[in-house]
């Protein structure tokens, strides 16, 4: 009877669910089953063990899941919730408020993860990071908290750095609120400089203008010292591609009083010169103590700032390109953010200061990494002008991992991947949604993995091996204002992992001095393409043949 019992469950159930059977019966078939049951274990070693590691793995990928909209929501709500807090609306105009600025997944720590992830046990619950910005004080600060249980939080505490180290508030990064006042200075600013700006550029203005206008880029750090922020602005063409039409007008201001009424301007830069303030050179402009400076005239047909492509080619360009396919089907798995593909598993995140994460990451049931995940990624410049030298960009400060936007189906990712929308909370009062900001998808690298021809060197051959590389790509991109990272892991067949990273966009450029040329390229009649190095980091925690 148990006899029967055991064999025809034997049959009716697939692998993975052998292992459990194979516990139960130990505790309550009696002797007669125990002949069969020496059998079973060795079948069970192999495949009940990657079996069950493959559902462990599943079973603990929601650790590592990004924070659900609801979850967003939920956490918000809980602190504004708080009286003593005092939080009031991201977007509302104050700059002398208390308000979230990030709510992003706080991971859980790496031996309670591993619990879930090695022996099934219960997932610890899920928390939140929130970085709150509290402005509406005598000594303002920047506090970062762990918010937790979710999906319905009951309690927060501070989370504290290495040495208990404060984060600067003057360091924080800006908000759309900050610029929408630093706009307002540059009315000013430029109001005042209107004549000399628009005689320099051939008629472009910052303010009352239709297809002539101005913009603005400004740079990082906001100062030289810890405490201090105030940033370079330089003035472009708000033109396709500005990035790359600096006038060569530069402007420091003070930004550091949370009244914008206090603001300052510190210095300008015109024509490799110095100033006090806008009026000195505007005065200095009129008076002919400074020489006047004149942009070649401005050409709207000119290809040069725009992603239309120019000169010509000899491939049609009516008829498609080489398309990927896939006859049967995508051959890769996705489950929310668990991932499974040839021998491999992981799941991921996409970090919304950072980017793109992977954890747990396994082949053939074997861990092989915790984390493979991005932190930072740091771009340094050479330069003449004031903004030029003093511009080194540490993305993360950037919140690069909330700006994913939108892939394009076919450009950014093959028509045939699978699409994922993101979901981010950074500088805003509700939750943002980027729609198809993920892609997943297998490809062929069109050259073989391995091969070999066995030559018979008698004009034939004795066999030819060889063997299709297809790689599973997981994709994501960072527009980080002017430039562009593509990030990539890839899973090939043969146990190899790759994360690349691609910059694409437009170059950090500025205006062109002769002495800039020991500092970069001359890229325009009027603009220097900058020297700079970009460093990329990774967190790479590995765990072959055991944890470290
Ligand atoms: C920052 O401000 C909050 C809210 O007033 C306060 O609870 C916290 O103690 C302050 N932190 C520091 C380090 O002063
Ligand atoms: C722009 O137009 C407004 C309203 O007509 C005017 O008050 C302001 O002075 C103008 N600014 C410039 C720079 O001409
Ligand atoms: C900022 O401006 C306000 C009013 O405009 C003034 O009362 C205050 O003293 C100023 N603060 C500083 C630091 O200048």
């Amino acid at each position: 009877m148990q006899d029967q019992y055991l064999s025809s469950a034997f049959l009716k159930e697939n692998q993975h669910d052998i292992c459990s059977i194979k516990i139960n019966i130990g505790s309550f078939f009696h002797n007669t089953a125990m002949k069969l049951l020496y059998i079973l274990p060795l079948l069970c070693l192999v495949s009940c063990h990657a079996s069950r590691a493959r559902d462990w793995a599943h079973h603990g990928a929601p650790m590592f899941a990004d924070l659900s909209v609801r979850e967003l929501k939920s956490v918000r709500a809980y602190l504004h919730g708080i009286p003593e807090m005092g939080l009031t609306n991201a977007r509302s105009p104050l700059l002398k408020k208390n308000s979230i600025l990030l709510i992003e997944l706080h991971l859980p720590r790496k031996h309670e993860a591993l619990k879930a992830l090695d022996h099934g046990h219960a997932r610890p619950t899920r928390q939140a990071r929130v970085i709150v910005q509290f402005g509406n004080q005598d000594k303002p600060n920047i506090t970062e908290y762990i918010v937790g249980p979710l999906p319905s939080p009951t309690s927060h505490t501070v989370k504290t750095f290495k040495g208990n180290r404060p984060s600067q508030f003057d360091s924080r990064p800006i908000t759309g609120v900050e610029y929408d006042h630093v706009i307002n200075i540059l009315k000013q600013i430029t109001t005042t400089a209107h004549k000399l700006l628009f005689e320099t550029t051939g008629g472009f203005s910052f303010t009352n203008c239709s297809d002539r206008c101005l913009t603005f880029s400004d740079i990082a750090p906001r100062g030289l010292d810890p405490g201090e922020r105030r940033s370079w602005i330089m003035l472009q063409k708000f033109v396709e591609g500005y990035f790359i039409h600096p006038i060569g007008f530069e402007v420091l201001i003070n930004h550091q009083d949370l009244d914008p009424e206090n603001w300052t301007v510190e210095k300008v830069w015109y024509n490799s010169m110095y100033f006090d303030s806008v009026e000195e050179l505007v005065e200095k402009y009129e008076s002919g103590e400074v020489e006047k400076m004149k942009l070649p005239e401005h050409d709207d047909n000119d290809l040069y700032s725009t992603y239309i492509p120019r000169g010509r080619s000899n491939t049609p360009t009516d008829i498609h390109g080489p398309k990927l396919v896939e006859p049967q089907g995508h051959r890769y798995h996705v489950d929310r953010n668990f991932i499974e593909y040839a021998g491999w598993s992981f799941a991921y995140r996409v970090r919304s200061s950072a980017g793109l994460q992977i954890f747990d990451l396994r082949y053939n049931d074997e861990r092989i990494a915790y984390e493979i995940s991005l932190q930072e990624a740091i771009a340094f410049y050479a330069g003449d002008t004031p903004a030029a030298m003093q511009t080194k960009y540490i993305d993360a400060g950037w919140a690069m991992g909330t700006s994913t936007y939108e892939l394009a189906v076919g450009i950014d990712c093959p028509e045939i991947a699978t699409y994922v929308d993101l979901y981010h909370y950074y500088d805003t009062d509700k939750p943002v949604r980027q729609r198809n900001a993920l892609c997943i998808f297998e490809m062929n690298t069109a050259i073989p993995l391995r091969r070999h021809f066995n030559s018979d060197f008698q004009g034939g051959y004795n066999f030819f091996g060889g063997l299709e590389n297809n790689v599973l790509v997981m994709r994501t991109t960072s527009t980080v204002y002017n430039y562009d990272y593509i990030w990539d892991f890839l899973f090939y067949q043969n146990g190899v992992v790759e994360v690349k990273v691609s910059a694409t966009g437009y170059i950090h450029a500025t205006f062109f001095t002769p002495n800039g040329l020991h500092y970069g390229s001359k890229v325009y009649n009027y603009v220097l393409g900058n020297l700079h190095t970009h460093l990329i980091h990774y967190k790479v925690d590995l765990d072959i043949a055991g944890e470290y």
